[in-house]
Formats: structure tokens, sequence, C-alpha cells
């Protein structure tokens, strides 16, 4: 039997954060409305950050309320503190991501705490959600390299990856979020993150800078991975990670996945439609 990978949509959320020109509520909606037909379960489509950080995602809510919403599909919000979880819940998003980092510099670029204040920061916004039976998501970014202080530790991104988890995290992803990771360093990030939490509680979240993400991708697989994520059309790139390219493109991700045998269950043709607005929207 075909074994299945699950492709985490983030295109609506990390593909468009970064652009700088103003995308119409319209657009976004279009774009999050034809990815639900593609077949995805999961798609990232709002982000309740601060609109001075991140003035692309402060029409997070409205987009949330004008889409579609495609039955068995979780819209997924991040949600960096307490005031965005209630902004969250308030537009209805089905599931939400707290995002921390490995690296202290990045930490305090993106989300102005230290590793630690950011993980008090979570621990409310986690027990909220579990209250009210909505699923958290985290993330770890930098897992092998940070734009301001170079190579991370692996050790350093198990303890991140496991604080995440005993807040009640069912899936934690793995941010290269200046995707120059290379596959040894994956490898070896992995091995000391498998040791605090299996791999079906994993995704990989690989930005694609330096033509890796695919061959990162691979090493996940082996190491057990299932869960990927990745933004149509390539689109992306993180406003505090200067640099930095997109997420691996869905399409290029999913015929990888294809070739190599596994099923993701998508529309191919739903997906490259997605693909060409979601490059219609670049500025
Ligand atoms: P801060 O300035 O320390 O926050 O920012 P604060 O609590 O001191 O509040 C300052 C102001 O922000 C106040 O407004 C708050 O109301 C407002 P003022 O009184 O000045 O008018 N504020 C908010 N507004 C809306 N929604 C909120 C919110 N919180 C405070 N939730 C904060 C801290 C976390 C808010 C800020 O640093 C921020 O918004 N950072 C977000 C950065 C971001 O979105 N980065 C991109 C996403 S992460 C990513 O892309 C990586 C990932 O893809 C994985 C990977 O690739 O590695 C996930
Ligand atoms: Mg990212």
């Amino acid at each position: 039997m075909t074994e299945t990978v699950e492709i985490f949509e983030v295109g609506p959320r990390d593909g468009l954060q970064n652009e700088p020109r103003d995308i119409a509520v319209a657009d976004k909606v279009a774009l999050v409305d034809c990815l639900s037909r593609a077949g995805f379960r999961r798609i990232e489509c709002a982000s309740f950050v601060s609109p001075k950080w991140v003035p692309q995602m402060a029409s997070s809510a409205e987009v949330l309320a004008g889409i579609r919403r495609e039955r068995g599909v979780s819209y997924a919000a991040l949600t960096p503190n307490m005031k965005g979880f209630e902004a969250a819940m308030a537009a209805k998003a089905d599931e939400v991501a707290i995002f921390g980092s490995a690296s202290e510099g990045f930490s305090r670029a993106n989300i102005n705490a230290s590793i630690d204040e950011s993980l008090n920061r979570f621990r409310p916004v986690a027990e909220a959600a579990l209250a009210r039976g909505v699923k958290v998501r985290g993330y770890v970014s930098c897992v092998v390299e940070c734009p301001y202080y170079g190579k991370v530790a692996p050790d350093g991104v198990a303890r991140v990856v496991a604080a995440l988890r005993d807040m009640g995290c069912y899936e934690v992803s793995l941010g290269d979020t200046i995707g120059r990771g290379t596959p040894e360093a994956v490898e070896a990030m992995l091995a000391a993150v498998l040791d605090e939490v299996p791999a079906a509680q994993l995704a990989g979240h690989f930005h694609d800078t330096a033509g890796r993400a695919l061959d990162n991708v691979e090493v996940s697989l082996v190491r057990g991975l299932r869960v990927f994520d990745a933004a149509v059309g390539g689109l992306g790139g993180c406003p505090y990670a200067p640099g930095a390219a997109g997420n691996v493109a869905t399409e290029v991700l999913a015929a990888r996945l294809a070739d190599l045998g596994y099923d993701t269950g998508l529309d191919m043709g739903i997906v490259q439609e997605a693909a060409q607005m979601a490059r219609a929207m670049r500025g």
C-alpha cells in the first residue's frame, strides 16, 4: 500500500506575510478557496500578530470571515500571545500555532522576547486553547542556523521542541527559517529532537534559499517524518530573516513525493492553479 505524506499548506500565511504590497482580501480569500478544493487537510491562512510588525497579515480576520470553509479542512492561525489568541478565536480559526525559536537572536528579532520569555508567553495561550478544545501546533525556528547568531546546537532545538510538546502541542514544526540547512545538519538536528519527541509529532518546514529543501525533506522522510510545510508557488520568507527565500514550493514537493512513491492526496491540477494565483500576488 502507498504510504501517505501530508503537505501542510502555509502559502497564505508564510508565503504572503513578507510581500510588501498590500494584497486585497478578495485575492487572499480566492487563494484559500482554491487551496480548499485541492485536498489539503490543513491550511495556514492567518496570523494574529502586531500589524506594526507584519502589516500584510493585518487582514487575517477578514480573510477568515471571507473564505468558504470546506468540511474537514482545518484553517490555522499564528498566535504569539493571548491578544493574538483571542483575536484568532473571535475570527473562528480552527487551530492555532505558537512559534518559538532555537536561537536567542532570532527570538528577539522576531517576537521581541528571549526564548524563555517566549515560552512563558506561549504557556497561557496553549492552556486557553486546550481548555476550549482548540488544537495547538508549535513551531521552532532556526533549527539549524540563525540569521543573526549562525549555527544552532541540536540539543538547544530539542529543548524548545520538548517545551512545546509539554505545553500540549500536538505537532511541532521544525523550521529551517533561512533555508541554508544541509542534509547533514538536518540529520544531526533530527537525531537530537527524536530523542525527545517521536517523528509522528513532528513536521519539517524547509525554506529553500540554498536549493536544499527537497534534500532536507528526504533525510527527514528517512527519519520517519510524514508531514511537511510548503507554500504554493514557493512564495515567502520571514520579514525577520533577512535574505531568506520562500518555503519549498508545494507543487515541487508534491511532485518529488510522488516520485518517491508517497501519496499526498492532492489534486495537482488545482494545486497548479493555486500556484499560479500565488505567483500573480507577488509584488
Ligand atoms: P511587542 O512590541 O513586544 O508587544 O511585540 P507588546 O505586548 O509590548 O505590544 C506592543 C504593541 O503591539 C501594542 O500596541 C499591542 O497591543 C500590540 P500599541 O499599544 O503599541 O498600539 N500587540 C498586538 N497587536 C495585534 N496582535 C497581537 C499583538 N500583540 C501585541 N497579537 C509581538 C511582540 C509578538 C506582538 C511582535 O513581536 C510580533 O507581532 N511579532 C510577529 C513577528 C512575525 O509575525 N513573524 C513572522 C511569523 S514567524 C515565521 O515566519 C517563522 C515560521 O514560518 C517558521 C520558520 O520558518 O522558521 C513560523
Ligand atoms: Mg517559515
